[in-house]
């Protein structure tokens, strides 16, 4: 299996995450428990692989995102980017959010926002995200998304918030002295972003599951309190769209990440990315062998290099033999520059022209705020609101 295989663009699988009912659920108040599920909500099916998507690819809508704390790297790429262009080029249709007003979830400060927020456009764009089929849009350019918030979070409790690992970790992981509302919260505003163009699938990594759980559980019971007229249910339940790409590690052998410096990013040019990849740990054995686990910093480099060639990492390794770090990332360096290349030059056109980046967002946003303003039309109905 080459590590293109086993980064598994091509073999998705949808999570039915979880509990479908919360049996956990706070209380009777939340969850009208044991009420039939309306009947309109699609019966979600537990997995749903690459083939459901090419036999239907127009059943789906996929709403992906990412907070602009920092350039795109190459971990994004082959984690998360490269599978939405392919959705995107099967014919599902994709709502890329760049999450801006969420940097504040766990920093102080919302560093060059404007101008991180068109650098991931450029990224998505370079990468070969087409704004005429994917819908590329800032998250504070779309108010009625936000207003959103106020019912859903009136169908979550505290203390489920409390219970969720994933704020739990993000929690145990910030630098922040308190833990701010927004963050405590931030599976709701996920939910939101999610839900205000009904989107039913969203590509996340394993540790995002808890957050999705949220997002679900905000549909059913919004769809249990609030049906329409009909009986018919507002909100589809989203599924997990599991990428199996396997994660690439930094440079300093910790997870790759925006705002650590272990990372290469999209737009590194050639030489910069040979001066990060030599500075990355590796170990003293000559002899280069793929062992994630007893040898992080080689794996991780031959993993890049094998992603890059689209060989398996372990013949990268044999191939190498004795040659040492020295060799090994050398290779690396040829393999990523070369991989890379096209994307940068596009990249590098693309970035002449920051008048278009804005447009792109303009009419990302003009989309994406028809249709929150729909969908928010339609829950203050079904709420009963003036
Ligand atoms: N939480 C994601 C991140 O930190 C970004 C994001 C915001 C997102 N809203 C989303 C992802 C909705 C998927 C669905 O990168």
């Amino acid at each position: 299996m080459t590590a293109a295989e086993r980064a598994a663009t091509t073999r998705i699988t949808a999570a039915r995450t979880t509990t479908d009912r919360d049996t956990a659920g706070p209380s009777a108040v939340l969850s009208a428990e044991g009420s039939a599920e309306p009947s309109a909500e699609p019966s979600a099916a537990p997995v749903l692989t690459a083939a459901d998507l090419i036999a239907d690819p127009g059943a789906h809508r996929v709403l992906t995102g990412d907070r602009p704390t920092g350039p795109l790297h190459l971990g994004h790429y082959f984690g998360t980017l490269q599978n939405r262009v392919r959705l995107q080029d099967q014919g599902v249709e994709m709502f890329v959010l760049v999450a801006d007003y969420q940097v504040i979830t766990d920093r102080d400060l919302a560093d060059r926002l404007a101008e991180h927020t068109e650098n991931f456009v450029l990224d998505y764009l370079a990468a070969g995200l087409d704004p005429e089929r994917a819908t590329i849009f800032a998250h504070s350019a779309v108010p009625a998304l936000n207003q959103l918030l106020l019912p859903f979070l009136s169908l979550v409790s505290v203390a489920e918030l409390s219970r969720n690992p994933t704020v739990k970790d993000e929690i145990a992981h910030s630098s922040q002295a308190a833990v701010n509302g927004l963050m405590f919260t931030y599976p709701v505003h996920q939910a939101a972003d999610i839900l205000f163009c009904k989107a039913d699938l969203v590509p996340v990594g394993q540790d995002q599951l808890p957050h999705l759980e949220v997002a679900r559980t905000v549909a059913r019971r919004f769809n249990e309190r609030y049906p329409h007229a009909d009986g018919s249910a507002v909100f589809p339940r989203p599924r997990a769209l599991i990428s199996e790409a396997p994660m690439l590690l930094g440079t300093d052998g910790g997870k790759m990440s925006k705002s650590r410096g272990n990372a290469v990013a999209l737009g590194a040019d050639e030489d910069e990315t040979a001066r990060i990849i030599r500075g990355a740990r590796t170990d003293a054995d000559r002899r280069i062998t793929y062992d994630p686990t007893g040898r992080p910093g080689v794996s991780g480099l031959l993993l890049l290099a094998a992603l890059c060639q689209d060989r398996a990492p372990e013949t990268i390794a044999e191939e190498i033999g004795d040659g040492g770090a020295a060799v090994l990332k050398r290779i690396v360096i040829e393999s990523v520059n070369e991989y890379f290349r096209p994307l940068r030059v596009r990249r590098a056109e693309l970035a002449t022209d920051r008048g278009h980046l804005r447009q792109v967002l303009r009419a990302g946003a003009e989309r994406a705020n028809a249709i929150a303003d729909t969908t928010l039309a339609e829950v203050r109905e079904v709420m009963g609101a003036i």
